[in-house]
């Protein structure tokens, strides 16, 4: 663990210095004295350890429905044992990554309506967004009293945390940079897993001449998930670092050079990819339509809880071509929002969603790893278990398209730059668009 522990040391300083810009700063709201929720004192409004026994109803918001839901079902399960006077409404909006449930939770929070607790990514998803905008409690006392500060990872934590607190309770450690595919089917087609993509792009010929598709792709945010994983490996892991902290331009011959390599990958995608859910594109691998593709490891949770296969057996895996050693990190995590209805079974959730027995019961049907130090591990499928070791040995770096490395101004921009250069394949356009929206949003100063 010691070396990624140092790994997201680093990570975690190159994100203090990005700007908390770009947020729906909005009225200051419960700013005076203590609203029901929160503690008394202090110019940071605190949860409280104790609102006494959970009843009623409790909201979750999440974008884990139908296909994404059964780890979060069998935490709300393991919940309701532990307080079976609370009634959980899971309220979940579809959509991979957030996309339409993150534009929900901007209307409901705009407008007084939180949900007691939501799923948010750990980073700049969280500080520069609902932190900035002063919409969540500080969650230090329950942290201290639950002990949490010795079992999580100091430096995840510090990706939670500002001087001013500690904003979600993580839920899980997720791997973005994966490369899926199924071993039996390469074999018929006499390929390997590419360890770069000038290996993809050499067997990218043969494999469409045997009327299969290179890589499956799906709708739009899965095409930023695949750019990060490029940027990751056309970059390496300390200018990919450098691109958010302002240290390389994204107009820069390599930069640029992301958006071309990116091109002629693009080259060997299913065309009707803008159509299809992330679950489809991996469904194309399962079935042999497809030989490979990238996504993260919540494909293993789909794989392996929902289609019923067996990692290592049915379906195998790598880190994305020309990423080998480096782990690309996010972390869903949930949060207290001010002025919660029912702060008693909000704070309840918090704790099992933060508890060993909670991770060890939603990771292991969800494809990710704890968050915890402490887990266990024979729990888990193979799949994990050799993703828990290369989170403990790999050099870690944070996503883009999972709210690590950018707020949410700039992810939402770059999905704009992105629909622009699928319809124009220009590298230069697009870099310079992506310069243009890394200045808006404070991550390239000028
Ligand atoms: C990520 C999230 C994962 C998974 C995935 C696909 O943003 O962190 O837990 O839900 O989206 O929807």
């Amino acid at each position: 663990m010691r070396k990624g522990k140092v790994m997201l040391a680093l990570l975690f300083s190159l994100l203090l210095v990005l700007p908390m810009a770009n947020v729906w700063a909005g009225g200051q709201q419960d700013g005076a004295g203590a609203p029901a929720g929160e503690a008394a004192g202090g110019a940071v409004p605190q949860v409280k350890t104790d609102y006494g026994t959970p009843t009623g109803e409790l909201e979750i918001f999440s974008w884990w429905a139908g296909d994404e839901g059964p780890a979060l079902e069998a935490l709300i399960e393991l919940y309701n044992e532990n307080n079976p006077q609370v009634e959980v409404i899971n309220a979940t909006v579809t959509g991979g990554s957030g996309v339409n449930a993150k534009a929900v939770l901007k209307t409901r929070m705009l407008g007084g309506d939180p949900p007691d607790s939501f799923q948010v990514h750990a980073g700049q998803e969280l500080i520069g967004t609902w932190v900035a905008a002063e919409r969540m409690l500080d969650l230090t006392p329950l942290f201290e009293d639950q002990g949490w500060m010795d079992v999580f990872p100091e430096d995840l934590v510090n990706l939670i945390g500002t001087e001013n607190g500690i904003w979600s309770v993580p839920v899980n450690v997720h791997r973005s940079n994966v490369m899926w595919y199924m071993p039996a089917n390469l074999e018929e087609w006499g390929v390997e897993a590419p360890e770069s993509w000038d290996d993809f792009l050499a067997i990218a010929d043969e494999l469409e001449a045997q009327g299969v598709v290179p890589l499956s792709l799906a709708t739009n945010w899965t095409v930023n998930h695949l750019w990060e994983s490029v940027a990751l490996s056309v970059l390496g892991a300390d200018k990919y670092d450098a691109l958010w902290n302002g240290e390389i331009d994204w107009t820069s011959p390599e930069a640029v050079e992301v958006w071309a390599t990116l091109d002629q990958i693009l080259d060997y995608v299913n065309t009707d990819f803008a159509s299809l859910s992330w679950q489809q594109a991996t469904d194309m691998v399962v079935e042999g339509d497809a030989a490979f593709n990238i996504m993260g490891d919540w494909a293993a949770g789909y794989m392996s809880t929902t289609l019923g296969l067996t990692p290592n057996v049915d379906y195998a895996w790598s880190a994305s071509p020309g990423t080998e050693g480096v782990f690309m990190f996010l972390a869903d995590s949930f949060g207290f929002p001010k002025g919660v209805k029912n702060p008693a079974a909000a704070l309840a959730w918090l704790k099992a969603c933060g508890s060993k027995a909670g991770q060890d019961t939603f990771n292991p049907l969800k494809g990710s790893i704890s968050a915890r130090t402490d887990t266990d591990l024979s729990k888990y499928n193979d799949y994990s278990k050799s993703a828990a070791e290369d989170f403990a040995d790999n050099r870690i770096v944070g996503s883009l398209a999972h709210g690590v490395t950018a707020n949410e101004g700039f992810m939402n921009d770059f999905a704009t730059v992105m629909e622009m250069f699928l319809k124009s394949r220009n590298p230069e356009q697009a870099a310079n668009a992506a310069q243009a929206i890394a200045i808006q949003n404070g991550i390239v100063s000028r």
